[in-house]
C-alpha cells in the first residue's frame, strides 16, 4: 500500500496534516465537545472561523486535550475585509481561542462586490511576517481572485479552501493550484448538502469491494486525490469512522469511477455571490 504522508509542506515552509475536523454549524458547547472527541480519536488539525461562533469552544477543547500548543494546528478564517478590519478580527479570533498565534489564517470568502480583497490579503501577509500566524491562504477564491493577489502583492496564497468532492471536483482550480504551489483544501467533502452521494451506485460499489462505509470512500478518495480534507461531524461514532481513513487504498480504476461523477455543480455558496 502507497503510504499517504500525513503532513503536506506548504510554501510558507509550515506543516499541514494531510487530514482535519471541521467545525461549521456547533456552537461553542458543541464544538468543545466534538473537538475533544476529534482531538482524542488522532485528528490534529481544527478549523474554525469567525462566522462559526464557536471559537471560545474550540480553544477550550484544545486547552482540555492535554496537547501542547503545538501538536495542533489550528485555523480560522476572517469575514470582515478591510486592512485594519482584518488585523482588529486576527486580534479578537486569538483572544477567544486562547492562543498567540494561528497555524493558518484564512480570507473566508473572496467577497468581490467589496473589491477589499487585495488590501486584506495584505493584512495576511503582514500578519504571517509578525508570526501572529505561521501561514496565510484564502477560501472560496477563483482563479481570477487568485491571479490578481499574486500579481498585485507578490505573495501567492499558501491554501485555497473550497468546496470539494465527487459531485464537484473542481479539476481546473487544482490544476492552476500545482502550478502555484497552492495546497487545495476540500469543504464540505462529505457533499451532504445536495445529498445523494453516499446512495450514489458507484460510491456504493466501491464502498462494498472495499468493506468501508460511502463516506470513508469518498474522504479516502480526496486525501488520494492530493487534497487536505476536513469532514465535520458532531457525532463520536462518525468522528471515528471518518478517521479511518488512513489505512486502505483505493486502486486507480476506482479513483477514476469516483473522478467520472463530477457535475461541475455546487452545492454550497458561489464565490461570486457570497457576501458582495
Ligand atoms: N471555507 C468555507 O467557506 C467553508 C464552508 C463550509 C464548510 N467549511 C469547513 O469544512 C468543514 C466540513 O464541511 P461541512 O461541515 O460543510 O460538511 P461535511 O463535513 O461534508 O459534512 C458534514 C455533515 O455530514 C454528516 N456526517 C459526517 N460524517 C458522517 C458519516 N460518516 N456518515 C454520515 N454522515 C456524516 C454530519 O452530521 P453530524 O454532524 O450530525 O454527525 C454533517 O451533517 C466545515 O465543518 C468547516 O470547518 C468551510
Amino acid at each position: 500500500m502507497t503510504r499517504l504522508s500525513t503532513a503536506i509542506t506548504l510554501s510558507g515552509g509550515a506543516e499541514i496534516p494531510r487530514y482535519g475536523f471541521g467545525t461549521f454549524k456547533i456552537d461553542d458547547d458543541g464544538a468543545q465537545a466534538a473537538v475533544e472527541t476529534a482531538l482524542a480519536t488522532g485528528y490534529r488539525l481544527v478549523d474554525t472561523a469567525v462566522g462559526y461562533q464557536n471559537e471560545v469552544g474550540v480553544g477550550r477543547a484544545i486547552a482540555a486535550s492535554g496537547l501542547k500548543r503545538e501538536e495542533v494546528f489550528l485555523t480560522s478564517k476572517v469575514w470582515e475585509h478591510g486592512y485594519d478590519d482584518v488585523r482588529r478580527n486576527l486580534r479578537e479570533s486569538l483572544e477567544r481561542l486562547g492562543t498567540d498565534y494561528l497555524d493558518l489564517y484564512l480570507l473566508h470568502w473572496p467577497r468581490p462586490g467589496v473589491d477589499l480583497y487585495v488590501e486584506s490579503w495584505r493584512a495576511l501577509v503582514d500578519a504571517r511576517a509578525e508570526g501572529l500566524i505561521r501561514s496565510a491562504g484564502v477560501s472560496n477564491f477563483t482563479v481570477d481572485h487568485l491571479a490578481r493577489v499574486e500579481a498585485e502583492t507578490g505573495a501567492a496564497p499558501e491554501v485555497n479552501q473550497v468546496e470539494l468532492h465527487p459531485y464537484f471536483s473542481q479539476p481546473e482550480l487544482r490544476a492552476y493550484h500545482d502550478e502555484h504551489a497552492i495546497a487545495t483544501e476540500s469543504w464540505g467533502p462529505l457533499a451532504l448538502r445536495g445529498g445523494g452521494l453516499f446512495e450514489d451506485p458507484a460510491v456504493q460499489a466501491v464502498a462494498e469491494a472495499h468493506g468501508r462505509t460511502p463516506a470513508q470512500v469518498v474522504l479516502r478518495w480526496n486525501l488520494q486525490r492530493g487534497n487536505v480534507v476536513i469532514p465535520k461531524s458532531v457525532t463520536p461514532e462518525r468522528i471515528r469512522e471518518n478517521w479511518e481513513v488512513l489505512d486502505f487504498e483505493l486502486p486507480q480504476s476506482d479513483l477514476e469511477k469516483i473522478d467520472a461523477l463530477d457535475t461541475g455543480v455546487r452545492q454550497g455558496g458561489d464565490p461570486l455571490e457570497v457576501g458582495n
